[in-house]
């Protein structure tokens, strides 16, 4: 009798350029999945690409998409199913924060934070679903922030409660397909979304304010995110969806930043 051998597994990380994408990159390798690459700079997507260890066969592909533009993310879903043939895991993981409060945020930096921190993740999966259909299996994890239940600047707060709620919906909706979806709510960790507008004081304030907060007493390490992210990607989270993994030490349990 002979067995038919198994696809390799094919994952999707947007973001992948970033300081959690790099890690979460890495790890899904490490794991044995085939890796799409998708970011908005593309050269160092490839970068990382080249730096990566693969097995026999193993394949990796660099994309550059923008999760705020449908047509951009349309184009990649195609590039990715005439390369590989299949999408098994997505990590809904690019971001952009244009920080302000509610006394003086603009309206065009509130609706493009909506554009890629929410409305992109959802439109992948639209895109994504018939794969999902077709092979009876998928995985979403979606990147939020404890922040969801913190409170923190308003617009970036509500794109990552809708994005847990577009979970919670997601994972009812795509369950007949045997599609578990899930978010990561990592705590604070030093990467160009976080220093971005902030000088090294300030950072380092924000740091200890965080730490302070934080029953387990440090900041986060992309480590900690990708290891998750491996473990909901994997067959031990087969009967986990719709869930929250806060993974940022116990913070979730602090108000935001004091
Ligand atoms: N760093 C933290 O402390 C922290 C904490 C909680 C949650 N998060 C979340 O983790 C995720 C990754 O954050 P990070 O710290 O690695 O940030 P990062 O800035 O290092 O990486 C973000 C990546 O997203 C890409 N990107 C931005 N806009 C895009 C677009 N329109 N289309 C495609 N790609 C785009 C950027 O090019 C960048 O490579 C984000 O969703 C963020 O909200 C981060």
């Amino acid at each position: 009798m002979t067995t038919a051998l198994q696809p390799r597994r094919v994952a999707l990380v947007t973001g992948a350029a970033g300081e959690l994408g790099r890690a979460i990159c890495r790890r899904l390798v490490r794991d044995g999945l085939d890796l799409v690459a998708a970011d908005l700079d593309l050269d160092a997507s490839q970068t990382l690409l080249d730096s990566l260890e693969l097995a026999t066969g193993q394949r990796t592909l660099a994309v550059r998409a923008d999760l705020g533009d449908e047509a951009s993310i349309s184009a990649l879903v195609a590039t990715v199913g005439a390369a590989f043939g299949r999408i098994d895991v997505v990590v809904n993981n690019a971001a952009v924060n244009h920080r302000s409060s509610i006394y003086d945020f603009d309206p065009a930096q509130w609706d493009h934070m909506m554009a890629v921190n929410l409305r992109g993740p959802a439109l992948l999966c639209q895109k994504v679903a018939p794969y999902w259909k077709a092979q009876g299996n998928g995985r979403v994890i979606n990147m939020v922030s404890r922040c969801w239940v913190a409170g923190g600047p308003p617009a970036y707060v509500a794109c990552k409660a809708g994005l847990v709620g577009l979970t919670r919906s997601m994972a009812r909706e795509l369950a007949p397909h045997n599609v578990t979806v899930n978010a990561i709510a990592p705590g604070l960790l030093p990467s160009a979304f976080t220093l971005d507008g902030r000088d090294a004081e300030s950072f380092q304030r924000m740091a200890h304010g965080s730490i302070n907060n934080t029953p387990l007493k440090r900041l986060a390490t992309p480590e900690d995110i990708a290891g998750t992210t491996s473990y909901l990607a994997s067959t031990d989270a087969a009967f986990v969806t719709a869930e929250v993994i806060h993974v940022c030490g116990g913070s979730q349990l602090a108000p935001f930043g004091n």
